[in-house]
């Protein structure tokens, strides 16, 4: 699997976790109750998968290799723009995390300020997905030789393991654990 495979199949189960989030979240919107589990299922995927295993990789690998090969203005800006994203989504995961416990103790505004967090994180995440699927990828596909490829695919084989045994499969049964 080459680099950029290795991050669309990682979109994949993101956009899975995202779909299964927005039922979560409409649940919450018609009175219905999230069990604490369920909470922090969301809160894990989000931080542990989007942010760390995904993000960080595309940041500290892919990113700052793209750097290094001094790539156009226009694919510069877009990376900016990414990490720019990363960033925000961050912010909305902390706020999900405060409204969550507010919530699971029983603090009545807490509900909407959790449906107004899960919001905003799909909201950000689902165009973010696409853009580095259908922009991005494209674009840097023709920039990486096979020993970029090479060496990014180690780097990010290297950066999984090192994470956890088994990172994908335990966050692929988180994601289906969420969608029922
Ligand atoms: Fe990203
Ligand atoms: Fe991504």
């Amino acid at each position: 699997m080459n680099p950029l495979e290795h991050l669309t199949m990682e979109h994949k189960l993101i956009k899975r976790a995202v779909k299964a989030i927005t039922k979560r979240r409409n649940q919450l919107k018609e009175n219905e109750e999230l069990s604490e589990d369920i909470f922090w299922g969301i809160i894990d995927f989000m931080s542990t998968y989007g942010d760390i295993v995904h993000h960080v990789k595309e940041e500290r690998i892919l990113f700052r290799f793209l750097e290094r090969l001094r790539v156009s203005p226009e694919i510069a800006q877009t990376i900016r723009e990414l990490v720019d994203d990363h960033t925000e989504l961050l912010t909305y995961v902390a706020g999900l995390r405060r409204a969550a416990k507010d919530y699971l103790a029983g603090v009545p505004a807490a509900r909407q300020r959790v449906i107004n967090y899960l919001t905003a994180y799909v909201q950000l995440m689902e165009p973010h997905v696409k853009s580095e699927d259908t922009e991005l990828f494209p674009a840097i596909r023709q920039l990486l030789d096979a020993a970029a490829m090479k060496h990014l695919a180690k780097e990010f084989k290297a950066f999984d393991a090192k994470m956890m045994p088994k990172v994908h499969e335990t966050y692929e049964s988180l994601a289906r654990k969420l969608e029922k």
